[in-house]
C-alpha cells in the first residue's frame, strides 16, 4: 500500500458547546493562545510527513480557507516592522503543504464527514485529525507515532487513551487483544475486535477511548457508504470501523502524550493554561 501523503480534517460540525462564540467563528478557528486549533492539527500532520491537507468544511467556515492563505494587505502593512515575525509560523505552514477543501452540506455525523472527504482523498490511506482534540507530545507528535505503526501493520490505526469509565458516554470505546511487539510498551497496541460508540459505563467494553486521531485505509469509504445512522442519528465512524475490526483490520494505539478535549469549555481552558505555562517555562 502507498505511503501516507494526505490528512483529512473534518471541520464541518456546528460546535454548539461553544455557542455563541461559534455562531460566526468555526470552532476549529478558536485560538489556544495565538494559534487556531486547526493550525496545531495541520502542524502535527506536517511533522508526520503529510503534504496534502484535505479539509471538510461547511457553511460559515470560510475563515478557515483565508487563514491558510496569504493576506497581501496584512503582509504589506507589517513588512519590515517588529510584528513581522508573528506571521513566520503560518507562512511556513502554507509553504510546507497544499490545502484542498470540500463542503459537507448536511451535518450527518463524523462518519458522513469522512465519506464527504473521499473526493479529496481518493484511493489511498490517509490520516484523520479532529482539531478539537489538541495533543502535545514530548518527542514525536501523535500522528507521527501512528504513521510508524501504520507502516508496520498496514491497517487502520486509532489512537486511544484510558478514561474513567463514567466518561464512556463521550467516546467510542474499544476492546481487543494485546499485540506483543517489543518496539512498544506492554499493552500499547491492541488488535481491536469490538468497539461501541458512546456506551453507558456498564456497557463499555473497556476503559480505552478513541481520541481524534485515525489512520484509515481507503476501503473505509465502501464501508461508510453502507453504514446506517447510529447513536444520535448520526453516521458514526466507530460503526464503520467495527466492520473493519471484525476482519482484524484495526489496531488501537495508546499514544505517548497529552490530549485536551478543546471541544468542551473545561478542556479548552485546561489547554490554554497548559500552553501558557509551557511558554513561560
Ligand atoms: P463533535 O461532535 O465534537 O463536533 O465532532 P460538533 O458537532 O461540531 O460539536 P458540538 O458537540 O456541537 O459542540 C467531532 C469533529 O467532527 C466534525 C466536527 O467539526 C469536529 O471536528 N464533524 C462532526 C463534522 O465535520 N461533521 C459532522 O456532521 C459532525
Amino acid at each position: 500500500m502507498n505511503k501516507l501523503k494526505k490528512c483529512l480534517f473534518p471541520a464541518a460540525g456546528y460546535g454548539t458547546r461553544f455557542l455563541p462564540a461559534t455562531k460566526a467563528i468555526p470552532k476549529e478557528m478558536l485560538p489556544v493562545l495565538t494559534k487556531p486549533l486547526l493550525q496545531y492539527g495541520v502542524e502535527e500532520a506536517i511533522e508526520a510527513g503529510l503534504e496534502t491537507m484535505a479539509i471538510v468544511t461547511g457553511r460559515g467556515k470560510r475563515s478557515i480557507e483565508d487563514h491558510f492563505d496569504i493576506s497581501y494587505e496584512l503582509e504589506h502593512q507589517i513588512k519590515g516592522t517588529s510584528k513581522e515575525n508573528y506571521l513566520t509560523e503560518i507562512r511556513s505552514v502554507i509553504n510546507a503543504c497544499t490545502f484542498s477543501y470540500t463542503r459537507q452540506v448536511e451535518m450527518k455525523g463524523l462518519g458522513h464527514a469522512i465519506l464527504t472527504g473521499e473526493t479529496l482523498i481518493g484511493n489511498e490511506p490517509f490520516g484523520v485529525v479532529l482539531a478539537d482534540d489538541l495533543c502535545d507530545c514530548e518527542r514525536e507528535g501523535v500522528l507521527t507515532q501512528m504513521v510508524n505503526i501504520y507502516e508496520k501493520y498496514k491497517c487502520c490505526v486509532v489512537a486511544v487513551e484510558e478514561i474513567p469509565k463514567e466518561e464512556s458516554k463521550k467516546y467510542g470505546v474499544i476492546s481487543g487483544d494485546v499485540i506483543k511487539d517489543e518496539s512498544y510498551k506492554a499493552g500499547a497496541l491492541v488488535r481491536v475486535n469490538d468497539m461501541v460508540e458512546k456506551p453507558e459505563p456498564q456497557d463499555a467494553p473497556s476503559n480505552l477511548a478513541i481520541i481524534g486521531r485515525y489512520i484509515l485505509t481507503p476501503d473505509i469509504f465502501e464501508v461508510l457508504r453502507d453504514t446506517q445512522p447510529g447513536k444520535g442519528g448520526e453516521i458514526q465512524i466507530t460503526d464503520a470501523l467495527l466492520e473493519m475490526a471484525k476482519i482484524g483490520k484495526v489496531v488501537a494505539y495508546k499514544f505517548d502524550g497529552k490530549r485536551f478535549d478543546c471541544g468542551s469549555v473545561d478542556g479548552f481552558v485546561e489547554a490554554t493554561n497548559y500552553f501558557y505555562e509551557k511558554i513561560q517555562a
